[in-house]
């Protein structure tokens, strides 16, 4: 436990002094460490100016942070940064993709894990949607999708690296590869492990690998997308205007180089910047560590929330198997009312379907309450969390 319970790591983080809280919905959206802050208020006292246009000082300055970070979060990520495209959030990098690589006609395996953002933007594609289904753990059947690839045709395979609901962290290094070897695109989405483990995009081999600032220890309103170069090439723009193109006549637009084509309009200069002050705080605690705290947590609330009588948890039974996260029912306790007492008593969890509703039908729950960790996370908030729970089974008893 040696990271979240050094002072400095927990300082690192304004709400934290808040009197009484217990912060479990990194999952959601995780706090704010002050050096991003810092980043961020540097950017907006000192060196405000729009990036890229601008030949004076302080946009040349603006500039060398943006593209700073953007060298900064690639290399986190073991991405390319001239293959590191800046959206407003993984969704958006979603909707990106799903719209220039399917259409009607084509077929795209999805997984019955997936968020609804990596799966309404296939839905509006038109494509047929063929469905990897889990077994009792919460793993995926891969033969399923060997079927589905056997019989030839698809045209993208998208999956989540790791489930925001079971927790599960899917093989995508061998998906990408039967994927490839079937010719179809992969599409990743990593917005909960690119916070919560080592993640190197290449060695993965995605076509496309997608996350999100805001669960990263960033701001909201910066999403990442790294690409394979020629995929990113073959992509068209999701949104066209300024900064996009190489040169406009009547005729039309000449697009710009990747990533520019990707970033019409003014980007979220204070949110690369804040994201890239984000990807330092991390790098500065080293994602082996990371890692090693969250399993080590993760593993205490299973063995916890396991050992307790009428709760029923999700997902793999090993924390090695698993991001830092538990998804539980109580018997005879809607998950909302769980929520609202624990969160009664300053334990901050999340209640519902996590934007993962067919997910939630594959399981057969209408909803789940969820706990998640982060680096700032102890024994002590699991312990708050097992109280909370001891509480709602005395008050529903
Ligand atoms: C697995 C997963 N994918 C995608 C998203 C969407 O992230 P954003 O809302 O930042 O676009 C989330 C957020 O909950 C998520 O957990």
């Amino acid at each position: 436990m040696a990271i979240a319970t050094h002072p400095d790591l927990r300082a690192e983080f304004p709400t934290l002094d808040r009197e009484g809280i217990v912060y479990l919905d990194a999952a959601a959206t995780s706090q704010t460490p002050r050096a991003v802050l810092a980043a961020m208020n540097d950017y907006y006292a000192h060196h405000r100016a729009s990036v890229h246009r601008g030949v004076y000082a302080v946009a040349a300055e603006a500039t060398d942070l943006f593209e700073g970070a953007r060298h900064r979060i690639a290399r986190f990520a073991g991405a390319e940064a001239r293959n590191t495209v800046f959206t407003k959030n993984a969704t958006e990098a979603l909707n990106l993709v799903a719209r220039g690589v399917a259409g009607p006609g084509d077929k795209v395996v999805l997984t019955e894990m997936e968020h609804h953002s990596n799966l309404v933007p296939w839905q509006l594609t038109g494509a047929e949607l063929l469905w990897v289904g889990l077994d009792a753990q919460g793993r995926l059947d891969l033969d399923q999708l060997d079927g589905f690839l056997a019989a030839g045709g698809v045209k993208a395979v998208a999956v989540a690296h790791v489930s925001n609901v079971v927790g599960t962290i899917n093989p995508v290094a061998d998906i990408c590869a039967r994927a490839r070897a079937a010719g179809a695109l992969s599409v990743v989405d990593g917005t909960q492990a690119v916070p919560q483990m080592p993640v190197d995009v290449l060695e993965l081999g995605a076509d496309f690998y997608v996350w999100t600032g805001h669960k990263a220890y960033g701001p909201t309103g910066v999403g990442v997308l790294h690409g394979r170069r020629e995929a990113l090439e073959a992509l068209p723009p999701l949104l066209g205007g300024g900064h996009m193109i190489a040169s406009v006549t009547k005729e039309g637009p000449r697009f710009a180089e990747v990533p520019t084509k990707f970033e019409a309009g003014t980007s979220a200069i204070a949110e690369v910047i804040g994201l890239g002050a984000a990807v330092d705080f991390l790098t500065r605690i080293g994602m082996d560590a990371v890692r090693e705290h969250e399993v080590e947590l993760t593993a205490y609330a299973l063995e916890q929330l396991s050992a307790m009588e009428g709760v029923t948890l999700d997902g793999p039974h090993a924390a090695e198997e698993r991001g830092a996260l538990v998804s539980f029912t109580v018997e005879g306790v809607h998950p909302h009312d769980v929520a609202e007492i624990i969160g009664s008593r300053g334990v901050c969890v999340r209640a519902g379907h996590h934007c993962a509703q067919v997910l939630m039908q594959a399981l057969g729950h209408q909803a789940t309450t969820r706990a998640s960790f982060s680096v700032h996370s102890t024994r002590e908030d699991v312990d708050a969390l097992v109280a909370g729970i001891k509480r709602v089974q005395e008050v529903f008893a």
